[in-house]
């Protein structure tokens, strides 16, 4: 299978020129652009099924309501998960996230208990623990990054010295959105298993493009997005196992969440809708299952090893430039990767090399790409990353190449 070159029709947005170039984006850690396939779901759905959820009688409620829950029951297909009970719908892998650290880890965590994250988390699965470990009185521990020079993966070797029975939940993310590290799930899953914590996995920058079956990881809960996966903003879900999310405490109040209400106290419904206070985003709901349908017909399997190559010659292609004093994150060279590479050149900010890409028609990110505490630790103020998926071609990687050469020549 060749996706770049089978799948670039589907995504009308790719059909553009930028700065009088033709568009090459490779900002796909940030946001994946949307298949026509996603965008008719959900003006289908907008078209003729508008209406309320769970609320109504009507023809139109009922249709809105049965597609709002076969999406629930794709997406539980989609992460393997065993019941679609076992799936919340969120506005995104932060929303999950804050999720469970307000109710599970408020209502259990006591003081002195431990959480375990690592060095590379994304803001949003090192804060929401912030706050939630500040209420519970409960202690926050990284796991390290290692290497010589610290850019290369978990510090495995030390796991057994942070993950003690005193922790009671390990989350850590899946794939690094800054390092490109695809961390083994299911052995951090079963090593937690060991020592009686729950896991959490933040399968963000993973679900769209790794094989990713929640039965076969063992995780205790999983936080993802649509809009990184072909799927809308706005819209992402919580799995959790059901006997963990049936005696969890409700968030966020309001319709849709209740069995009964009196003037003083209320009784909540059973999850996944105690955790849907609202209206809930059913047309993002409805989009991300047809991002699931498009993903399962290409299968992850083979987007995963088209990622992963392009990654590679990414990077490959960033050595050979023999800029002094390039820092590339993540696996060296000719360690596998996934599609995401972090780069900074001696003495050129990052910010001068994705405008000047943006000139170019190529779409970067720079910055610290929400990894604040790990940058400071790496030492860099700042990175510029590109980032593939599916409608990516070897084609892109040879402009990200040449506009890289122009850079070092313009700045260096
Ligand atoms: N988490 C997104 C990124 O890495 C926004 O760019």
């Amino acid at each position: 299978m060749r996706p770049g070159l089978d799948t670039r029709p589907d995504f009308p947005v790719l059909d553009q020129q930028v700065n009088g170039k033709p568009l090459i984006y490779l900002d796909n850690a940030a946001t994946a652009q949307k298949p026509r396939q996603v965008i008719e779901a959900i003006s289908a759905y907008y078209e003729r099924d508008n209406s309320n959820v769970h609320r109504g009688l009507h023809a139109l409620s009922m249709r809105a309501t049965e597609a709002y829950e076969k999406a629930r029951a794709r997406v539980a297909r989609f992460i393997n998960a065993a019941d679609p009970a076992e799936v919340v719908f969120t506005a995104g892998t932060t929303d999950s996230i804050n999720l469970v650290a307000q109710t599970w880890a408020v209502a259990n965590l006591r003081p002195g208990d431990e959480i375990l994250l690592t060095e590379m988390e994304h803001h949003s699965n090192l804060v929401p623990w912030q706050l939630a470990a500040a209420r519970a009185g409960a202690v926050i521990r990284y796991l390290p990054i290692a290497g010589a020079d610290a850019e290369h993966g978990l510090d495995l070797a030390r796991l057994d010295e942070f993950l003690t029975p005193k922790v009671k939940l390990f989350a850590f993310t899946h794939l690094s959105n800054t390092l490109g590290v695809v961390n083994p799930a299911a052995e951090l899953c079963r090593r937690a298993r060991a020592v009686g914590a729950l896991t959490l996995i933040d399968a963000a920058q993973s679900v769209g493009h790794e094989t990713l079956d929640v039965r076969a990881l063992g995780c205790d809960f999983l936080a993802f997005s649509g809009h990184k996966m072909c799927g809308p903003t706005g819209v992402g879900a919580l799995y959790g196992r059901r006997e963990l999310l049936d005696t969890m405490p409700p968030w966020r109040g309001g319709g849709g969440m209740i069995e009964n209400v009196e003037f003083v106290g209320s009784t909540w419904k059973p999850a996944p809708e105690r955790f849907e206070a609202g209206t809930p985003n059913i047309a993002g709901a409805i989009g991300l299952a047809a991002a699931c349908d498009y993903l399962d017909a290409l299968g992850r399997p083979a987007i995963s090893a088209h990622d992963h190559r392009l990654g590679e010659l990414a990077r490959a292609a960033l050595d050979e430039l023999g800029a002094p004093g390039l820092r590339v994150l993540g696996p060296r060279a000719g360690e596998p990767r996934a599609g995401i590479v972090s780069f900074a050149f001696a003495g050129i900010h990052a910010h001068d090399v994705i405008t000047f890409a943006d000139q170019q028609g190529v779409a970067l990110r720079g910055g610290h790409h929400c990894n604040m505490p790990m940058m400071k630790k790496l030492g860099l103020p700042s990175t510029a990353r590109a980032s593939f998926y599916l409608y990516n071609t070897e084609e892109d990687v040879a402009a990200f190449a040449a506009t890289m050469r122009k850079v070092v020549r313009f700045f260096g």
